[in-house]
């Protein structure tokens, strides 16, 4: 038997109703935020990723869905969504125009990890982006939103907050940390390895003996510049405006290279080992890498999957009708009801003659309000049987009451 591939879902009622309960509650806010649907592909040419992602990041190195195409060309499932949206900005023009953009999208992505409880190889994420924005009250507002989508599920977290500072400071406080990491021989193999290629990726190893190194590595959050310290500083003041809470961790560095100035991540102690359940920050650099011109841009990426484990559905209502034919000869009319019906309202049909009791369990599973049967009786007073499964009243109607 043919199954889905390992760490690869189908997504079935009811997580499915859950997934669509949720990508449209965040696009309602996204929207009251300014933000517009975007669609980018989820194949795209692999060096999308490798310069904006980075080479350095496990993302590219050991996690991309990468294959030659028939055509010959070097090509990607999405890791991630910003590098899409960032090239789509681009491929627009909208960088030479200057204008300011926000973006919010939602679909799968695809990494190649080790498949476990919250972490599969295709899962979906929500995402926004907003170019062009440089101003810390973005930042802000970016966070506000975030909060207020997962306030409206009704999700607690807990929110790291880090600045990883801009082309003005970093540089220097990578040679710092280069020089504190040459003379430590006992960290990991992949600290070696991030020592030559990102050096500021070393600090969130998971390696308890690294850590312990690293307890007296400098922090980038006390090497700031002044413009990237006022502008922390001013995040914080308007967080605390807010009554948000934030904790600020000053290894927080984020698993992909483009970061600058703020980096977040939003935190959940109710899921297990795999806890992040959304993440972002700013990467002001992005789209010169990827040869537009300079624009800012901040935005995040929420894991649809690990706060749909978070999620409780309100109840449902039961809506609509179900349709069935107690006799042979009402199956037609039955038929033709319902397509009418089904112009205005849900309404189910069962195509074949059952008992009464049998079609009443049937609706009470679809969870329709109202149970409408047609049988001999019925055919004979040309009349329509129908029960509220709610208030539990039944009576016979005529089909210009039902159709109104
Ligand atoms: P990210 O932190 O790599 O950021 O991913 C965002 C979220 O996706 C994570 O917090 C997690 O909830 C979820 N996620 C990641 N990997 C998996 C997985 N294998 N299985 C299930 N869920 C997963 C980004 O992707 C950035 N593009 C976010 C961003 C947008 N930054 C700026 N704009």
């Amino acid at each position: 038997m043919i199954q889905a591939l390992r760490g690869m879902k189908d997504l079935l009622s009811p997580s499915s109703e859950k997934y669509i309960y949720f990508v449209e509650n965040c696009s309602k806010i996204a929207r009251n935020y300014g933000f517009e649907y975007i669609e980018t592909p989820i194949l795209e040419e692999t060096a999308l990723f490798k310069r904006s992602v980075g080479e350095s990041s496990d993302i590219v190195g050991k996690e991309m869905y990468q294959f030659t195409d028939k055509g010959g060309n070097d090509v990607c499932m999405r890791p991630e969504g910003t590098a899409g949206v960032v090239r789509a900005f681009i491929q627009q023009k909208y960088d030479k125009a200057k204008v300011q953009k926000k973006f919010f999208y939602y679909g799968p992505m695809f990494r190649y990890e080790r498949p476990q409880k919250g972490r599969l190889r295709e899962f979906h994420q929500f995402g926004v982006e907003s170019f062009n924005q440089s101003n810390i009250k973005e930042d802000a507002s970016i966070i506000l939103m975030l909060k207020e989508m997962l306030d409206f599920f009704g999700i607690g977290y807990r929110l790291e907050l880090n600045s990883l500072g801009c082309s003005e400071c970093m540089p220097a406080y990578r040679e710092k940390l280069v020089e504190f990491l040459k003379g430590e021989d006992g960290i990991c193999e992949d600290c070696k390895r991030r020592r030559d290629t990102n050096p500021i990726r070393v600090l969130d190893c998971k390696n308890q003996r690294c850590q312990d190194i690293y307890i007296n590595a400098p922090l980038l959050i006390d090497n700031l510049c002044p413009t990237c310290r006022g502008d922390f500083a001013k995040l914080k003041e308007i967080l605390d405006g807010f009554e948000v809470k934030y904790i600020v961790n000053p290894k927080l560095v984020r698993g992909l290279d483009y970061y600058n100035k703020t980096a977040f991540e939003f935190v959940s102690d109710d899921i297990g080992a795999q806890s992040a359940i959304a993440g972002g920050g700013r990467y002001d650099k992005l789209v010169e890498y990827l040869d537009g011109k300079p624009t800012s841009g901040i935005g995040f990426a929420m894991g649809i999957e690990r706060l749909m484990e978070l999620i409780v559905m309100p109840e449902s209502k039961r809506v609509g009708y179900y349709v069935g034919a107690l006799c042979d000869e009402a199956s037609e009319p039955c038929f033709e009801l319902a397509i009418k019906m089904r112009k205005t309202q849900k309404t189910a049909l069962n195509y074949d003659k059952k008992s009464l009791k049998a079609h009443l369990k049937n609706a009470d599973k679809q969870n329709v309000r109202y149970c409408i049967c047609i049988g001999e009786d019925e055919l004979a007073k040309d009349k329509i049987w129908i029960k509220d499964l709610q208030d539990k009243k039944e009576r016979l109607i005529s089909r210009d009451e039902l159709l109104g």
